[in-house]
């Protein structure tokens, strides 16, 4: 990847979705995800195979996922718990998945009802099974800045998790700020530590905007040298098992930012402001964005 192109990786569809109260129904889905991969995205996070009792919003992963267009040369990388979601995203086509814990035990509890060794333990299994098939692992690491349940989590956690998961053969770790507490100076003394073990590019990092902070703790990260950012169109986003977590940094806002800086994306930011404001209408609700906000302003 040249120093001044940055992959998006677009988790709208999972990330964005799964917190949402009202059940959309699968043609939406289909309907988000087929608009995005006409935006120029490389990366298209689809769904995730996890338990419907415990995210009943993504419940029809399997439908979604068969319906969606795939477009040669995007991914569409799934949300994988187990060796259960494996199979059921194996049974429709998932070429590419994705692992999750977090460096605090007790919000892995609340998400995954298992400590951190007894996700790494039940990762196992499901890394044997990936390597074998020939499918690319990613590997999220949550509450990297602040856990809703724990508060401070030191940053030697989060440095000892991310190496776990590269170790164990994910290509790329996604470092999150689930709850959007970080600052600027933080996240990059984060991120610093973390590739000190972990090569920078496997790294991306994931900010929520609670606190309204993503932008400024992407562009220190950008600064330190991390070249994948995760965003959510319309900044849509959240994780149930997150008190208080709202939504990820607007896709919209952080392209914007980028072309602004002379850094490519390969995204047509007029297609994504335009998925932005429809899906938006989907969901009755006020974009989150501040791009598509101004954009589309009558
Ligand atoms: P559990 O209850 O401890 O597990 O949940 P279990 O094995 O006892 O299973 C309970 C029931 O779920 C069983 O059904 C299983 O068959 C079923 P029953 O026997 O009661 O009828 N089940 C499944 N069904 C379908 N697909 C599966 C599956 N697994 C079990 N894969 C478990 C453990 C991990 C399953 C559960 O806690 C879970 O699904 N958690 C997911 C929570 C989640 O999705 N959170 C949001 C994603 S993470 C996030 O948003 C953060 C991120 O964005 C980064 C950041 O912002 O920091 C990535
Ligand atoms: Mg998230």
């Amino acid at each position: 990847t040249p120093s001044n192109h940055v992959r998006i990786v677009e988790v709208g569809a999972r990330d964005g979705l799964q917190n949402e109260k009202t059940l959309l129904p699968a043609e939406v889905k289909i309907a988000l995800i087929d608009r995005l991969s006409s935006t120029g995205l490389q990366t298209i996070e689809a769904t995730s195979f996890v338990s419907p009792k415990w995210v009943p919003q993504l419940a029809d992963a399997a439908e979604v996922f068969r319906g969606i267009r795939k477009v040669p040369g995007v991914s569409y990388p799934v949300l994988v718990p187990n060796l259960q979601g494996y199979a059921r995203a194996r049974e429709v086509g998932a070429g590419e998945i994705a692992i999750f814990t977090a460096a605090s035990e007790a919000f892995n509890r609340k998400n995954i009802n298992a400590s951190i060794d007894e996700s790494i333990e039940r990762f196992l299994p499901v890394m044997e099974q990936a390597r074998a098939d020939g499918v690319q692992v990613r590997g999220y690491v949550s509450t990297v800045l602040g856990c809703p349940y724990q508060g401070e989590v030191p940053i030697s956690d989060v440095v000892r998790v991310a190496r776990r998961m590269h170790e164990l053969g994910c290509h790329e770790i996604s470092l999150g700020d689930t709850i959007g507490v970080g600052t600027p100076a933080k996240a990059r003394a984060m991120l610093h530590a973390v590739a000190q073990e972990v090569p920078m590019a496997a790294l991306a990092v994931h900010f929520h905007d609670t606190y309204g902070q993503a932008l400024a703790n992407i562009l220190a990260c950008l600064e330190e040298g991390v070249r994948v950012v995760d965003s959510s169109v319309s900044g849509t986003g959240g994780c149930p098992y997150a008190k208080g977590a709202t939504g990820n940094v607007a896709s919209e806002d952080v392209v914007y930012m980028l072309h602004g800086m002379g850094i490519n994306t390969g995204i047509d930011l007029d297609l994504l402001v335009a998925t932005g404001a429809w899906l938006a209408a989907q969901l009755h609700k006020d974009t989150a964005s501040r791009v598509t906000r101004a954009r589309t302003a009558m």
